[in-house]
């Protein structure tokens, strides 16, 4: 069987499904992370320890690596680890890879804008503002993406540090307090600026696909049914299949096909949102990654060259990266979704009550709490956890919702001032 790197950031809660995953279709592992496990002695030739922020000096050492144990594919799993995994890829030459500037360009947002500005897909307007700059850039920047805006770095994701302004003043704050926090983040770092943009108004959808030899077919197409108007954009509620009538989807595919196709993307899975101006669809992100958090354990497909199996989101982007038989891929149940808890309060999660009566509403299949009790969170947009995901499934994307309403309203969650 291939031998498969997958690259996993120390801090992503995607590893355990996809090491299920590779487990499940009996592939050799590397696991390539940033911190060596305690008996790494005892796993010669599958765990490499990387410093993912320096994706050329880890290509070196994956050479070295794959001299002795040859790898057949490289998956990043999660956004921390995208562009290592595709430089990596590029030096050891495998054959289903993403060409690194197209990823680079979906880990900033100002090369994201460039690339679909220049293939003419419709954008808001935009405009870089350095954190350190006074008022003058400030208004210069606006001059640019006009109000309402939304400030947000270039490089974060899960909506971190994404605040929307109506106003000079909100603005002012709000860079102010997007500065600080990337500031906090970078330490003595370098300092990336920020990306002021025009605010889209619209509902917003979510496009999980899979691109293969630069061609993309739709996973699932989820809508998210809470407005999610600023001023901080925390995701709650995710349910397929659309309820968009059949012209919009098809614009929305068509949009992101067309920004796949502009950033150069190739292979693998993304994960685009999109939002609804009127009848047109604007792309707000594309990640050469798959749905994030806990979220994928809810995805149950089936693909054509063995309908009969059920299988992982996971399952099916180790088959597309190694070559293995995979066909066209549809999602089994009628309907499905999730709800991601956010953050209710900064300060020190206390307890965490109703899970089991959340857990037992009818369509509910799972809630996984994803925080310990005692440990210290915050909101967005500083925030960068989810207290935990509730999952359903039903006949009808109406009834998904319902029931996850239902869920997150039996829960009870404890949180006191640190
Ligand atoms: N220009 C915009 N107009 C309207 N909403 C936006 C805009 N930019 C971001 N948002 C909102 O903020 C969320 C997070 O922004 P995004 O650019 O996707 O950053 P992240 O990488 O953190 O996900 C989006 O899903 C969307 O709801
Ligand atoms: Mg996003």
């Amino acid at each position: 069987m291939p031998r498969v790197m997958l690259i996993l950031p120390t801090e992503t809660y995607r590893a355990t499904a996809f090491l299920k995953a590779a487990d499940d279709l009996g592939l050799q592992v590397v696991v390539a992370s940033n911190e060596a496990p305690t008996l790494a002695t005892l796993m010669e030739g599958r765990v490499l320890t990387l410093d993912l922020r320096q994706p050329v000096e880890s290509a070196d050492r994956a050479m070295e690596f794959a001299a002795r144990w040859p790898v057949d594919a490289v998956v990043g799993v999660d956004e921390g680890s995208v562009v290592t995994a595709a430089t990596v890829a590029e030096r050891l030459g495998t054959p289903h890879r993403n060409p690194v500037s197209a990823v680079r360009a979906t880990r900033d947002k100002r090369q994201l804008r460039a690339r679909l500005a220049k293939a003419g897909l419709r954008q808001p307007s935009f405009a870089e503002l350095d954190i350190t700059a006074g008022d003058e850039a400030l208004d210069a920047a606006i001059g640019i993406s006009g109000l309402p805006c939304v400030i947000k770095p270039v490089d974060l994701a899960a909506s971190r540090g994404v605040i929307r302004a109506d106003d000079r003043a909100e603005s002012g704050v709000a860079a102010r307090r997007v500065g600080a926090l990337m500031r906090e983040i970078c330490g003595d770092g370098v300092l990336p600026p920020l990306i002021i943009e025009s605010y889209v108004e619209g509902a917003e959808v979510a496009l999980e696909g899979l691109v293969q030899e630069g061609s993309l077919a739709v996973i699932a197409l989820f809508d998210k049914p809470d407005p999610l108007v600023g001023p901080f954009f925390e995701e709650t509620i995710y349910v397929t299949p659309s309820r968009l009538d059949a012209a919009m989807q098809g614009a929305v595919l068509d949009a992101v096909r067309a920004a796949v196709s502009a950033l150069g993307l190739r292979h693998g899975p993304v994960h685009a949102e999109v939002r609804m101006d009127g009848d047109v669809p604007v792309v707000i992100e594309v990640a050469a990654r798959s749905i994030g958090g806990l979220c994928s354990q809810v995805i149950r497909l089936s693909c054509a060259d063995a309908p009969s199996e059920v299988r992982t989101l996971e399952n099916v982007i180790l088959r597309e990266a190694c070559g293995l038989p995979l066909g066209a891929v549809h999602m089994v149940d009628k309907a499905c979704g999730v709800f991601m808890l956010p953050m209710p309060a900064a300060g020190i999660l206390r307890g965490v009550r109703g899970v089991e009566e959340a857990e037992s509403v009818a369509g509910i299949t799972g809630v996984a709490m994803s925080i310990p009790i005692g440990e210290r969170v915050r909101p967005l947009p500083e925030g960068d956890r989810y207290l935990g995901f509730i999952f359903a499934r039903g006949e009808t994307p109406r009834g998904v919702e319902a029931s996850l309403r239902r869920a997150q309203g039996l829960l009870d969650i404890e949180i006191s001032a640190a």
